[in-house]
Formats: C-alpha cells, structure tokens, sequence
C-alpha cells in the first residue's frame, strides 16, 4: 500500500514537472512534493513505524523516488533558464547598426593632400624647410635686405636674439644670423632648396606660415602656404600661366580662366597676381567676387635674378617661376567657410563636419 503511494505521488510529481512552465512554478512543485509539509515527508517519517522488514522494502524505494523527483525538477529548471537565455540574448540581424565614432582628416590636411596628388601627377617634387627661419633664408636670400621698407610687407615674428648666457653655452662661437623668425611665408623654402639642387627642378612647398597681424575673417597670425617653383633653362610665364590654369581646374573640377596683373615681389621680376575666373559664378559677377568676376588666388613672378645669385647660380644661367597661395584660402571656396578663423579654433562643431 505503502509502496503504491509512494509511485503513485512519483507519478503525479513527473506529470506537474512537464507541464510547468516557469522557474517559480518549479520552486512550488519542489515545494509540494518534496517539502517538509509533503505527502512524501511524511511517509519517509512514518517509515520508522514500520516493521525491519518494510523498512528495508520502502526505505530505499523511498529514498530513490525522493531522488529522482529532484533530479526531474533539476533539468526542468536548466531548460527553461536556456530558453530564458536564447530570448534575451537573441541577436536582431535587423537592427541599425551602432555609430563607431572614427577620427578624421582636418580640412586643410585634406585639402593640402589634394593640393600635393595634383602638382606631384605633374611631376613636382615636395620639398619642405623649418617653420622657425633664418632672417637670411626669410628675407635676405629673397632680395629684401636689411633695413629696407620692403620688410613691412611681412609682418614678422621675431624671436629674441641669443642673450650672452646661450652664447656662451654655445662655445662663444658666433651664429651666422642671430635673428630667427616664425617665417611669414613658405618663400624661405626656395632659397633652401636652391642651395642645395642644381636646376632642372619642379617643386612644391607647402607649409605653416605665421605673421604679426591683427586678425579678422580672412587674416590668422598662424596660416598655410603653397610654394611652387620651376627653374630651367627657359621657363617662362607661359609655362606658370599654363600649370596654374591646370591646377585650379583640377583643383575645383571644372574649367577655369585665369588671368595675371602685374605686382611687385622682391623675390620676382617680373611679378604678378594670380586670379582665377570666380568658381561661384563663373565670372558674370556675384558677392562673393565683388562682381568682378575674378578671385585673387595668390602672388608669383619670374625667379629675380639676384635670388639666383644669392643661392650660388650664376647670374642669367636660368629661368624660372614662383608662385605662392594660401591653402586656407582655397578650402575656404571649396566648403563655403566664411571665417579663416575657423580653422585653428578647435571648435569640434566646425571640425566635425568634415
Ligand atoms: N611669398 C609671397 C607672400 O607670401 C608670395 C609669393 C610667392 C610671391 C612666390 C611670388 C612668388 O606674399
């Protein structure tokens, strides 16, 4: 009788396992069957009542039901905690991805980059020089001497010259020039790389470049530059008419006119200003040419022949042009900026843009 009981509780407690649903309605089932409340623990209490004989009968049946229900009740809760798993841990294949934040180019880096794809599939090589400059590469190799007014035209960044405690600790040796500068142009980067190449050359260098100056929407003390210089035999204007006409075209993908007015450069003789036809409204005249039609893109000329003489070439041996543009300038009418001093600000809403 006893033993019927006993299979008869199993029986039901296998049948409630599989149909409950629910960790909580586990927990009540271990609750009813195996509790201490239980029909079951109250056998298992009774069998001490019961004769050696039964004893040795029911015990162990008992004690292997008592088991086994536990067990039952064991794997129904990991089934259901794996479905609980499987729901929550479900991937959705569908759901818009997360932005991963990536760092970027700043406008002048990529405009600079394009600026050197285009001269270099010309075949111009990029030369490069120090932003802080020798008075004599900055001005003097330039054909702007000492004390000459020329010099206004580049506010300038000088540095202090040495103090007599850092001559000493240079070995009292004196320096070629004491003064140093931040350059006020990229120009100091010809005169360099003359001293050290024979011509034929094409290069460019472009560059930091620093000037003394108060600063509005179109002037920054701190600015780029892009230097171009070709020096042969017989380079003249036509070339530096045509290579500049190509730049710009490539530069802002479409056809452009260019123009040249005469100018002064110390540096060049004869020497120009560098307009293009306005890319905004293709020269009929708009605010942003002042209906003119033109834009002014930068200062250039024939290599002066004194330049020449001063990087070591003889006097009337060659021929060449240079040419200098402001890089800001140029990504300022490529993204519409309004204010040069954008750039540098740091500001994380402008610079995020691009
Ligand atoms: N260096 C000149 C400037 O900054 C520009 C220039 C470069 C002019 C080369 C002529 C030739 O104003």
């Amino acid at each position: 009788m006893l033993e019927q009981k006993i299979l008869n509780i199993k029986t039901r407690a296998t049948g409630d396992i599989k149909k409950s649903q629910s960790e909580k309605g586990l927990f009540d089932l271990r609750v009813k069957y195996l509790g201490r409340k239980s029909e079951f623990n109250k056998i298992l209490k009774s069998l001490k009542n019961l004769s050696l004989e039964e004893k040795k009968k029911i015990g162990p049946l008992a004690n292997a039901v008592k088991k086994e229900i536990g067990e039952e009740i064991k794997n129904a809760e990991k089934i259901i905690k794996s479905k609980i798993n499987l729901e929550t841990e479900k991937i959705d294949v569908t759901a818009p991805g997360k932005k991963i934040k990536r760092g970027h180019l700043h406008p002048l880096t990529i405009v600079q980059n394009e600026i050197e794809d285009i001269f270099t599939s010309m075949g111009f090589e990029i030369a490069d020089g120090p932003e802080v400059e020798t008075e004599f590469y900055a001005f003097d190799a330039l054909n702007i001497p000492k004390n000459h007014p020329a010099r206004d035209a580049w506010d300038t960044f000088w540095l202090k010259p040495m103090n007599n405690e850092q001559r000493t600790m240079n070995n009292n040796k004196p320096v070629a020039s004491d003064r140093l500068a931040l350059r006020p142009h990229t120009s100091p980067v010809q005169a360099r790389y003359m001293r050290k190449h024979k011509p034929p050359f094409r290069i460019i260098a472009p560059g930091r470049c620093f000037r003394n100056e108060a600063t509005d929407s179109s002037h920054e003390h701190t600015f780029n530059q892009f230097e171009a210089l070709v020096v042969g035999d017989d380079i003249n204007a036509g070339h530096f008419k045509y290579v500049g006409q190509e730049f710009f075209s490539r530069f802002f993908k479409k056809e452009l006119k260019v123009r040249l007015r005469p100018s002064f450069f110390p540096f060049t003789e004869p020497s120009f200003e560098f307009d293009i036809s306005c890319v905004v409204c293709g020269g009929k005249g708009c605010s942003i040419c002042s209906q003119t039609g033109w834009l002014e893109i930068g200062g250039a000329g024939m290599v002066n022949q004194t330049v020449f003489e001063a990087v070591g070439y003889p006097r009337n041996r060659y021929q060449g042009f240079a040419w200098g543009f402001g890089v800001e300038r140029l990504a300022m009418m490529r993204y519409k900026i309004d204010d040069i001093r954008l750039f540098y600000s740091g500001d994380l809403r402008f610079i995020d843009q691009f």
